[in-house]
């Protein structure tokens, strides 16, 4: 049998079809456009999201026999505000997790309502990109539109409800919205109240591994498949490449470098960090974990190389770098602002270091860099709870890149686990199918028998002893030029 996994990013949906077994037969990619309206706000279009599905399974099964795909789930990208109205009819583009338009509302949760209640309520303190702020920012500022919502969906869930007619949503995703208690897996009854929104708004729960419906028969037929093939609910992306790793265990963790960078930390029981840091989300397997996310990762590198410096030939550029642990650049990663752990849509993109000697690769590796020294910033949020890591996983586009990866090894400490797919949240939705199925009887199941490390990466202690004089430095930038970004806006 087949199952497709769904990995539905911000700059393409990546479709992954995988065998019983776990052999990935075949990977597409769709791309679609994502809309920055005004500087840190960030849109796309659900209905794009929605042909790009179609199209892509069609393109992804189209040598296979069709009759022989038994499931498909997601890991999608978490927070985005869907909005729909009574006749289904998509109501604004969706708002997504890199979106800092919603300051005044994430102040006022915080503040106002406070983040002890937010923390009590759903296990976690308000951010900008996340989903309860949005719901808010759209009945301060487009109330015709708040007026007509029938219902609030997640990106993935969006998906699923064009696939089977099921309102639903996974305890994974669901945990990113500020309206969902973490702990106890059901939604906030104080916090649908506080932003407006009534329990038939909001989707039916399900584990990320259960079944949420069958094809319509008009999809079915317009994808070629049948329509008894079961739709899981899935993941949000992080969880889903958790799965797609095999971080299933308790204190595993897994680095993400995609659009987002996300270091991510599963655990076999729940709990908060006491400053709410991090988040503290439901895993995909039954469990949980704590994340923490930065906004733009290894789209720095993309920005840098493609919008800047003008080149695609991201490895020849990384080739010409030498000097490992000895760069005097900085560069900040926060393009979008930034959530973990600064909370501030303010903080911007930043250089610094500069002379008449540095060269173009310098300024590369600082990129490469900055990125790891701020997933270096989260890590250090863990440590500080007490939490031990000596070795990652680690997925996404940046982890295709050996020198970054390198580089993660190093300024980390850590030992860096590479698997054979870096297909994280496709691997993972697909994975999330098959146990849907009945293929393997849990998560942790699949995990075992599918995820396969074929490198480690060591850390030298000479290089991350130069990191680590590197990261002091770079950890005073920030709090020097807090004021200044609240000011440049
Ligand atoms: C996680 C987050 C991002 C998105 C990216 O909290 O906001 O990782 O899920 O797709």
């Amino acid at each position: 049998m087949y199952y497709i996994g769904v990995d539905l990013g911000t700059s393409a949906v990546k479709l992954l079809l995988m065998e019983a077994d776990g052999t990935i037969a075949n990977v597409v990619s769709k791309e679609y456009p994502l809309y920055f309206p005004h500087p840190g706000w960030s849109e796309q279009k659900p209905e794009d999201w929605w042909n790009a599905v179609k199209e892509g399974i069609k393109e992804l099964t189209a040598d296979v026999d069709k009759t022989k795909v038994a499931g498909i789930s997601f890991g999608g990208q978490m927070h985005g505000l869907v909005i729909l109205d009574e006749k289904d009819q998509v109501i604004r583009p969706a708002i997504l997790w890199n979106d800092g338009r919603t300051g005044k509302e994430t102040d006022y949760l915080n503040q106002v309502i406070g983040k002890d209640k937010l923390s009590a309520y759903t296990a976690n303190i308000a951010f900008a990109g996340f989903t309860a702020p949005k719901i808010l920012w759209v009945k301060n500022n487009e109330p015709e539109n708040f007026a007509r919502i029938k219902k609030i969906m997640l990106p993935k869930d969006y998906i699923a409800y064009m696939l089977t007619g099921s309102f639903c949503t996974d305890v994974s995703d669901a945990s990113g919205m500020l309206l969902f208690d973490v702990k106890n897996k059901c939604w906030s009854k104080e916090m649908l109240d506080i932003c407006g929104v009534a329990e038939d708004q909001v989707a039916k729960i399900y584990e990320s591994y259960e079944v949420v419906g069958t094809l319509k028969e008009d999809v079915a037929a317009e994808l070629g498949l049948l329509n008894s093939v079961k739709v899981a609910a899935g993941a949000g992306d992080n969880a889903a490449a958790a799965v797609g790793t095999g971080t299933v265990g308790d204190g595993m963790c897994n680095i993400s470098l995609g659009t987002s960078g996300t270091i991510f930390v599963s655990s076999d029981k729940f709990g908060v960090d006491q400053n709410n840091a991090l988040h503290s989300f439901a895993h995909a397997n039954g469990k949980y974990h704590l994340m923490g996310c930065m906004l733009s990762a290894a789209s720095c590198n993309k920005w840098w190389m493609e919008d800047i410096i003008g080149t695609t030939d991201f490895a020849g550029e990384q080739e010409k770098i030498e000097k490992l642990g000895e760069n005097n650049v900085f560069f900040l990663p926060y393009l979008m602002g930034e959530r973990s752990p600064h909370n501030n849509p303010d903080a911007r993109g930043t250089f610094i270091g500069m002379t008449m000697d540095t060269t173009r690769a310098d300024m590369t590796q600082a990129v490469l860099e900055g990125v790891a020294f701020a997933i270096r910033d989260s890590f250090e949020v863990a440590k500080s709870l007490g939490i031990r890591i000596e070795r990652t996983k680690i997925c996404g586009g940046g982890a295709k890149s050996p020198l970054w990866k390198k580089i993660m090894a190093n300024v980390l400490g850590i030992k860096v686990d590479v698997i054979k797919s870096e297909e994280g949240p496709g691997l993972g939705g697909a994975m999330l199918a098959a146990v849907a199925c009945g293929e393997y009887a849990s998560v942790e199941e699949a995990a075992a028998k599918i995820v396969e490390v074929v490198d480690t990466i060591e850390p030298d202690p000479e290089l991350t002893a130069k990191y680590e004089e590197k990261y002091r430095k770079f950890a005073k930038i920030y709090p020097a030029l807090k004021d200044v970004y609240s000011e440049i806006i």
